[in-house]
């Protein structure tokens, strides 16, 4: 989508269709004495719009001004205008657009007290870009594909006072687009391999570094949980390292799950529980988008991107529940059920990321367990840590954001949990209970001192139908979230 600001005033501006956002208050302002052309059409359009938040209406302009059409929504009282408000408002006014087929936007708004111009206009930015998405390569019939809108100018009467907020939010939302699009994608093309040579691109345009361990450095190394999570697949595995030196006085690592297709392995996952495994690599896919995205940005940060790609597949190769082998870090594992992979191969990339790496802080994402979705459906991500600063930093980015995370203990007792009687520990916990948590008391073993948070992605990564901005599929949960926590 091309995205321009430029001064100018509604009524006259060429667009297809005008988005423009009201407070419940500016509403009546407009409907006691409109002061153009523009505020004379949605004057008293219908009585039933009063600017409630939630509220839309597509107006047919009939020449009254430029643009063909209006969409406007409500914004709901002054006071109470958030970010996220203004986020779902303008996501709503691209699906009422979608309706007319039109192509070309004009985006006004009216200054709210609370919220500075610039912070407005990025909430704009993400309503819109975010929901001009859809994965639709694979429908043949243009008719079952949605309308994209291709042009979007944002009327402002200071153009240069949001022109960095505005330009930053495009970056990054065309990039959570980028990354939802590396999950959504078939998991015969979404390989490790095609994970290594995304990571090479990303690498060519920018300042990263690239290292990719392939299999025989990975057996070399002694990374073993990883390599044998692997041994059922065609795909070889691989450990893929993106350096991004931006300055400041952290490193910190960010290490991505990538499964690219988790079949639970020969403790297979049944009918009804495989078939979204494709987004197991999700954790991955948000570590190249982010890592894109700060190199884009320059942003100051020192940021190491690991990701730790495998299939986990079944075959006469796949390892087998109930075999012992010891991990990167030393720490032997028994593999009690072989879908619990997730952990098994973090436990290598977090052991190998520290000890070459010797990160501040280090942070992983992962689809790591069905349970996370138990507890806290698809609004909120699991959190758990072993520092309470890292946890409080992502926790306040997650509200700017509104991806929201939540923490969990991480107590000791839960430790418990995962001993083994054959190995020094196993990779399940108590049956069904705490399921997320043992999965991070796991992986914390590996991590040593270094501040270390593990956000479970599991639940908010994927949805099964949209919610404003957030599309069906996957929707790159966790990029938004990282970009704001190092660049916020
Ligand atoms: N990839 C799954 C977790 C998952 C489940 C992600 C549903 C997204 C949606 C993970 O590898 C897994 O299978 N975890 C098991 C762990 C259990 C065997 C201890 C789970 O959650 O059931
Ligand atoms: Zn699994
Ligand atoms: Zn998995």
């Amino acid at each position: 989508m091309e995205v321009s600001i430029i001064k100018g005033d509604l009524d006259k501006v060429e667009a297809d269709v005008i988005a423009y956002s009201v407070t419940e208050e500016k509403l009546k302002e407009i409907n006691k004495k409109p002061r153009d052309k523009f505020e004379e059409l949605i004057s008293n359009v219908n009585s039933e719009f009063k600017g409630e938040f939630g509220q839309t209406v597509l107006i047919h302009a009939k020449n009254a001004i430029k643009a063909t059409y209006a969409v406007v929504v409500g914004l709901g009282k002054e006071n109470e205008v958030e970010p996220e408000k203004i986020r779902k408002a303008y996501s709503s006014a691209v699906l009422k657009i979608r309706e007319t087929k039109k192509t070309g936007i004009a985006a006004g708004f009216s200054a709210v007290k609370k919220i500075k111009d610039e912070e407005f206009a990025k909430s704009i930015v993400e309503g819109i870009l975010l929901t001009n998405y859809a994965f639709d390569k694979y429908k043949t019939e243009e008719k079952d594909k949605i309308k994209k809108i291709e042009n979007l100018l944002i009327i402002y009467d200071k153009p240069e006072n949001i022109l960095d907020a505005v330009d930053s939010a495009v970056l990054v939302c065309s990039n959570v687009n980028f990354t939802r699009d590396l999950i959504n994608e078939n998991a015969d093309v979404m390989t490790t391999l095609k994970l290594a040579e995304i990571a090479k691109n990303i690498s060519g345009k920018s300042k990263i570094r690239l290292t990719v361990l392939d299999e025989k450095q990975i057996a070399k190394e002694g990374l073993n949980l990883l390599l044998n999570v692997g041994r059922g697949s065609k795909y070889p595995p691989r450990l893929i390292i993106l350096e991004y030196n931006g300055g400041g006085k952290e490193k910190t690592a960010i290490v991505g799950k990538g499964i690219t297709f988790d079949s639970g392995g020969l403790n297979l996952k049944p009918t009804g529980s495989m078939e979204t495994m494709k987004y197991d690599m999700a954790g991955a896919a948000v570590v190249l988008g982010t890592m894109k995205i700060l190199a884009e940005l320059k942003a100051k940060a020192n940021v190491v991107g690991v990701i730790a790609a495998c299939e986990n597949m079944i075959g006469p190769n796949a390892q087998k529940p109930g075999d012992v082998y010891k991990s990167y870090a030393g720490i032997s594992v028994e593999i009690a059920n072989t879908d619990a992979e997730g952990r098994l191969v973090l436990a290598d990339a977090l052991a190998y990321t520290v000890k070459k790496f010797k990160p501040s802080r280090i942070i992983d994402l992962a689809t790591l367990t069905g349970a996370v979705s138990v507890t806290f459906g698809s609004y909120v991500c699991g959190l758990m840590s072993n520092n309470d600063k890292l946890s409080n930093e992502l926790f306040e980015a997650g509200q700017i954001t509104y991806e929201r995370v939540w923490r969990l203990p991480a107590y000791d007792e839960y430790k418990d949990d995962i001993k083994s009687e054959i190995a020094d520990i196993k990779n399940t916990g108590d049956g069904r209970n705490a399921g997320t948590i043992s999965g991070a008391v796991f992986l914390e073993k590996f991590v040593g001192n270094t501040p270390w948070a593990h956000l479970d992605i599991a639940g908010v990564g994927w949805l099964d139908k949209p919610r404003y901005y957030l599309p069906k599929f996957a929707n790159g949960f966790g990029v938004r979230l990282l970009v704001e926590f190092f660049n916020g």
